[in-house]
This record gives C-alpha cells, structure tokens and sequence, in this order.
C-alpha cells in the first residue's frame, strides 16, 4: 500500500525546503556584509579582529540547519571572499596573516566539530521516527486486521448457517449488511488516509450534510444512549464534497460518541462567523490532555486499544483539501469541542 511507504517526519522535510532556501541566503548575505566590514575597516584595527569573529555566527548557523555539508558550503564562502583580503594586506607582516591563516583553520575545524554533532543527531531522530513508524505500522496492522476479523467471522458464520439451510435469511440480510459496511468504513479509512483527496463540488446545504452524517452515528450513539443535540443554521449552503465533509464528520462525532459517558449530550452546532462557515461538535467525555491535543492529527496516533489513529489526520485531509481549517479546545470543565471552519469565498 502506498502510505506504508513514507513515514511522517518526510513529509515535513519537503514543507520546510521554501525556509530552508531563505535561511540559506540569509547565510549568504550575512557573509557578504561581514566581509564588507572586514574590507572597510582598517586591517590592524581592533574592529577588524571582532568582525572576524562574527563568522563563527553564519558557520553555526550552517552547521545547526544544514549539518556537515551546509558548514563546509558556509566556509567555503568565506575563504572565498576573506582569501583576497589576506592578498591585499600582505603588507602587515607576517604574525598578522598567521594569525588570519590560523583564525581560518579554527573555522574549518569548529564547522566540522559542529557539523558532526549536528549530523549525528539528525541521524538519531531519523533513526527513532523509523522505529516509531515500523512500531505505529505492526500496531496498524493489527488493529486493521483485528478490526476486519470481527465482521468478516460474522459474515462467515451466518453464510455458513443460511448454506447448511438453517437460520432465517430475512432476518441475516440486515446483520450481514451492517457487517459489510463496518468493513466497507475501515477499507475506505486506509485508502482515504492514503490517497491524494479527490473533490467533486457541487452547492449543498450543509446542514443536510451534518443531519445526515448524525444519522449515520446515531446507531453507535444508540449503546451508550447518546443523545445528539443540533444546532444548525439552514441558509448556509457551500460549494463541497458532500461525502467527503460527511465522512470527516461521522469521524469527529465517532470519536465524541467514543469519548462520551454513557447516557452523555453530543450538541453539534452550525453558524456563520466572519463569512466562514463553522461546524462545532461538543462532548462531555475527560477531553483531551495538552499531549493528545497536539498529537492527534498524526498519522497513527492512537489512545484507545483498537484505534488506527487515521480519524482525525482524514478529517484534517478532507477539510484542508476545501480549504478550510480544524481545531480544538479543550476546556477545564472537560469535554471537547471540534471546529471546522469552512470558508464561503472558496472557488474550486
Ligand atoms: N472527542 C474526543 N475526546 C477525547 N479524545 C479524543 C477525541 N477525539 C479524538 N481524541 C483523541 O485523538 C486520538 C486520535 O483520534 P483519531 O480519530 O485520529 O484515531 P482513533 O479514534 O484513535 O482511531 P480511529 O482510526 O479508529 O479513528 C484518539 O485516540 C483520542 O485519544
Ligand atoms: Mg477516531
């Protein structure tokens, strides 16, 4: 499968590359500006041996961001533009450029010293994300698998009573039915997490969408007698996926209802706020703690025993693909509140 072939920390290496060509040019033109400097002031001058100095900064710089290669590339720039200066003022004697000459070797070495423990750490966070991600992948894996298993002896069992002729078909249908589509969400949830998000838009109400994403979780709701409380207003109409916006929120109430106390209040409320559509979904369950807040948008990352932990990094797939922003809070109080935001001014 495709998303077995990347792990989490690669995606945000390629979301970084625009910062990284700016920093890389800030290198260079704080280079230029302390050679200038260099140039500019008189070469026995105190001054000039404090503007000397200040190329340690770019070579840290280096080293901290790009490693090994970066802080070479960065002395490789200064060399190129002090050697001259060091030609220029020969004149100055000879303790002078030896101490230049030597001031240079320090470069070389601090770059390479930096470089290495820079490499050697990145190394080590790569090498912990590859351990995290084959751990989150066998859990994965067998919370797919154990998830499949349930429905699929289901099926089995009950195609094998109705072709040994016992049992009623009519009152199978519906029970091999539910089974099915239970198999049916998980397949989907892969390939959603998986695959690039698709938008077919078309105008919809979105207070239909939400209705309809309730009723879809009014029977997962119905063991722990949740009872669902809407607030929504009916004039609001965008250009969406209704699926897709369904799916990501029968994820959102899904989890509400997993959190939820038994006989708990789930409201789900529907407003216009600043031109945007927002779409809350409340409930009374712990909440979540700061760590859980911040993770739970990865991929994988899962609390509960048999969870994927591809829910909310879906739901953020979906919104995001139209445009539109998700959040959270968490009050004190306990309970959590999911908005989505979804803007009016998108044009597809
Ligand atoms: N309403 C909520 N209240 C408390 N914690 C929540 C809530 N919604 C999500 N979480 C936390 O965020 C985590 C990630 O949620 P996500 O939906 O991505 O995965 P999951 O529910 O664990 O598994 P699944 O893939 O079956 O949805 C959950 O494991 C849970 O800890
Ligand atoms: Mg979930």
């Amino acid at each position: 499968m495709k998303f077995l072939s990347s792990f989490p920390g690669q995606e945000l290496e390629t979301t970084k590359a625009p910062v990284r060509q700016k920093l890389f040019w800030v290198i260079i033109v704080s280079i230029l500006a302390i050679t200038i400097l260099q140039y500019q002031s008189d070469s026995s001058s105190k001054f000039h041996e404090l503007y000397r100095e200040l190329y340690y900064f770019p070579i840290l710089v280096s080293a901290l961001r790009f490693g090994t290669r970066g802080a070479l590339v960065c002395l490789a720039v200064i060399l190129f533009t002090y050697i001259p200066y060091i030609f220029i003022t020969w004149h100055t004697g000879w303790a002078e450029q030896a101490a230049r000459i030597i001031e240079l070797f320090f470069y070389l070495l601090f770059a390479l010293g930096a470089g290495y423990f820079v490499d050697r750490e990145q190394q080590i966070k790569q090498e912990l994300e590859r351990t995290r991600f084959v751990t989150s992948l066998g859990r994965i894996t067998s919370s797919i698998v154990h998830d499949l298993k349930n429905p699929l002896i289901s099926i089995i069992g009950l195609l094998d009573r109705l072709s040994r002729g016992k049992g009623d078909c009519r009152a199978y249908v519906p029970v091999l039915l539910q089974d099915a589509k239970k198999m049916e969400r998980i397949v989907y949830d892969v390939l959603d997490f998986a695959r690039p998000v698709q938008i077919k838009p078309e105008l919809r109400n979105l207070h239909e969408i939400i209705l309809s994403a309730i009723e879809m979780c009014r029977e997962k709701g119905q063991k722990k007698e949740i009872k669902f409380q809407s607030d929504l207003d009916d004039s609001i109409a965008l250009n969406v996926d209704a699926f897709l916006i369904e799916r990501a929120l029968v994820n959102v109430i899904s989890n509400s209802i997993e959190a939820s106390p038994e006989q708990g209040v789930i409201t789900i409320t529907l407003k216009k706020k600043d031109g945007m559509a927002s779409i809350t979904v409340s409930d009374q369950g712990p909440g979540m703690d700061r760590e859980t807040m911040k993770r739970c948008f990865e991929p994988y990352f899962s609390t509960k025993s048999s969870g994927t932990g591809l829910g909310l990094p879906i739901v953020k797939k979906i919104v995001e693909a139209h445009g539109g922003a998700i959040s959270i809070d968490s009050p004190p109080s306990g309970g959590t509140v999911f908005t989505i935001t979804l803007s009016d001014q998108k044009t597809f």
